[in-house]
Order: structure tokens, then C-alpha cells, then sequence
């Protein structure tokens, strides 16, 4: 089944060509420098230049992967979490498509297709099995950082374990960033300096540090880092910096991982998969594959692309829904909200403890 993927729930916009695993093509217009001097996402200039790029970006996809609209099975776009703009210029334009191919189309959550992406074959890159169910996805981005148990492709096949209760992990980088005056976003500046510091060349606290809890807390680890900048005066491009980073970095490569692994021990499962631009990170990839292999868990670390936003983690996600006889046209509705139940609440309410039964899916 050949699907078509449309991607713009934030600041990326990409559309991919899909076939089961196998990605035909994946295009991503990345509206960073758009966004950039503002130091975060501007919600209104993100949705002006999903329009302006969306169809041209779709056509790319259509000729990079050698096809043509009529060839397409079924057309899936992201509905969900997402900004409510950007969300619209994406679903419009997929459900004009879907109507004018009389083809079906699915809206598909963000998040499910970053829990799925580690499924998918880039071209060029060596051919991988699939990952079999279950496994723990750890889903770390700018806009959400959570643990599931996944037992299938479906979003009822999806369970959340425990999540943030303020900032996403990727979020406190690019507000690290922000506040050391890097630039945006800041994962990446972050995690080139961190390369070069020393870990323990700078005191931070550990976050969220209790062991039974699957919940993650980055808000206090930030305003750790303000601390510091407090005392120490704002860190030039030196040593200081680069152990700051550093130190910030192991704290989140281990707080990920150290709770990632309570939570596989917890669900009797021995893979955990990661997601989410934050697995773009260098030391989560490498750091995290050998603190998972100590405890005997394989951690899949997917390609790079297909840990940022794209369109091909969409198409994929959305066959499941097509194939289990979904179609969305005429009633396709978007949200700011995922569709996978919450269990922590950002803010307040009780904590949630790691059960120590396996949870199923619901
Ligand atoms: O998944 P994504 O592309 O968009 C969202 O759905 O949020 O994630 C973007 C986030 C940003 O916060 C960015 O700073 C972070 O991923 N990020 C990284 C790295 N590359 C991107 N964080 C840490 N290290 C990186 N190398
Ligand atoms: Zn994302």
C-alpha cells in the first residue's frame, strides 16, 4: 500500500511517500530560520509558511518517490497535538486531496508516529528487521517527553507509563540555550558544546530523582543552570560553558535512560526504542546504548530523520489506521491534545509510581 504522509503540527513542513517500511521518499522544509531571531516557535508565522510550502513540498514527494497522486493508496496527515494552525493548513489540504483521488484518509497523532518511526527502512541505509512488539518507547521532543508501553501500531495499542510534569526534555534544552545565550533551537548547540565538557566539572541536581517514579521533571534542572549563571556570571565560549552543557546533558541522558530502564524492568520487556528530536542527541544515542546493555536491555536508536518531525513516520503510522478500515474524510478534526490517554498531569495532581504489575494496553 503506497501512502501518502503530510507532516505540520510545528515548524517542520513534510510530506513522504511510504510503502509498509519502506520510505520512497521523505521531504522536510524546516522553518528554523524562520523562527529563530523570535527564540521559539511564532504560531502565526509558522502557519503562513505551511501554506506557502506545504503543496510544493508534497509535489517533491510525489516526484522523488517516482509516483504520481493517482498512484497513491491512501493519504495520512498529522490531526494532532500540534499548533491549531499549522495543524489546519496540513489536514485542509489533505482531505481536498483525499476527496479529488476518491482515496481514503487517516489523521494521525504525532506522537504514535514517533513511537513508530524506529519501524521504518530509509533508503541507502542497511536494511534493518522490524522491532517487535512490545517494546518501551521513551518519546523525547520539544513539545513532549514521556514513557509508553507499545504493543502495537494502533494508538489502542499504546499505553502511557509516565510523563513530564512541566517542561519537555527538549524544551529545557532550548531553554538552557536561550537562557546561555546560544541560540535556537538548543538541543543541538547544547549537545555539540557538551561533547567537549566535563560532566563533573559543574554541580547540577539530579531531576525527578526518586527511583519508583516514572515521571520526569526538567523545570528544576533549568533553574539549576539559571543558578549557576546567577553566581557564576553568563559562561563565554570557554571551558565553563562547555561543562555546563556537559553537566545539563548527563543529567538528561541519565534521568531518560535511568527511568526508561525502571519502566522495561517494571513491563517485563528488554527493548526499549527511542524517539522525538531529543534522540538526535549524540550522548543519549551512544551513553544510552550502553547503560541499557549493562542492565541487558537493547535500546534501538532509530536514523536521525526519523527521529526529528517528518511526514514518513506519518504515512507509516497511518497505514496501520487504513488497514484497519479507517477513513477519516469528512469528519477529520484536529487538536492541540494527543489521543493517547495522559496518566501524569503537567502541573499537579497525584504522582504516579511505576506499577510493578505489567500494564497492558488498553
Ligand atoms: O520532535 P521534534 O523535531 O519536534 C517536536 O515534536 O517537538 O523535536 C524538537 C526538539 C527541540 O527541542 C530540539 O532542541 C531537540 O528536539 N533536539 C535535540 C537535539 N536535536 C534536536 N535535543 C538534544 N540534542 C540534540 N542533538
Ligand atoms: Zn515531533
Amino acid at each position: 500500500m503506497l501512502v501518502l504522509g503530510i507532516e505540520t503540527s510545528c515548524d517542520e513542513t513534510a510530506a513522504a511517500v511510504v510503502s509498509g517500511r519502506h520510505v520512497l521518499s521523505d521531504v522536510v522544509h524546516s522553518q528554523i530560520e524562520l523562527h529563530a531571531e523570535f527564540g521559539g516557535v511564532v504560531p502565526e508565522l509558522a502557519s503562513r509558511d505551511h501554506l506557502k510550502n506545504a503543496e510544493p513540498v508534497i509535489r517533491a514527494a510525489l516526484a522523488r518517490a517516482e509516483v504520481g497522486l493517482t498512484d497513491i493508496d491512501a493519504i495520512a496527515v498529522t490531526c494532532r497535538p500540534g499548533l491549531s494552525g499549522a495543524l489546519l493548513v496540513g489536514t485542509q489540504l489533505a482531505q481536498a486531496l483525499a476527496w479529488s483521488q476518491d482515496k481514503p484518509l487517516v489523521g494521525v497523532d504525532h506522537l504514535v508516529g514517533h513511537l513508530l518511526a524506529v519501524q521504518l527502512e530509509f533508503p541507502g541505509r542497511e536494511p534493518s528487521p522490524a522491532v517487535p512488539f512490545p517494546y518501551v518507547g521513551l518519546l523525547a521532543s520539544g513539545g513532549h517527553t514521556a514513557l509508553y508501553r507499545v504493543d502495537g501500531p494502533l494508538p489502542s495499542d499504546i499505553a502511557e507509563l509516565g510523563g513530564t510534569r512541566d517542561d519537555a526534555a527538549g524544551e529545557a534544552y532550548d531553554k538552557v540555550a536561550k537562557l546561555l545565550g546560544l541560540g535556537y533551537p538548543g538541543g543541538p548547540i547544547v549537545d555539540k558544546l557538551a561533547q567537549e565538557g566535563d560532566p563533573d566539572g559543574v554541580e547540577l541536581s539530579i531531576p525527578m530523582a526518586q527511583k519508583d517514579s516514572l515521571e520526569f521533571s526538567f523545570s528544576g534542572l533549568k533553574t539549576n543552570v539559571m543558578r549557576w549563571v546567577h553566581e557564576h556570571g553568563k559562561p563565554d565560549n570557554d571551558k565553563n560553558l562547555r561543562d555546563l552543557c556537559a553537566a545539563f546533558q548527563r543529567r538528561v541522558v541519565d534521568t531518560l535512560i535511568g527511568k526508561a530502564l525502571v519502566a522495561a524492568e517494571r513491563q517485563s520487556i528488554d527493548t526499549i526504542v527511542l524517539g522525538g528530536g531529543v534522540a538526535a542527541n549524540s550522548e543519549l544515542r551512544l551513553r544510552g546504548v550502553e547503560l541499557c546493555r549493562a542492565r541487558k536491555v537493547r535500546l534501538v536508536v532509530p536514523p536521525f530523520a526519523a527521529c526529528t518531525d517528518n511526514a514518513a513516520m506519518i504515512a507509516y503510522a497511518g497505514a496501520a489506521l487504513v488497514q484497519a478500515g479507517g477513513d477519516d474524510r469528512g469528519r477529520l478534526t484536529i487538536s492541540p491534545k494527543t489521543i493517547l490517554p495522559r496518566l501524569t498531569q503537567k502541573g499537579g495532581g497525584a504522582r504516579v509510581s511505576a506499577s510493578p504489575r505489567p500494564l497492558r494496553a488498553r
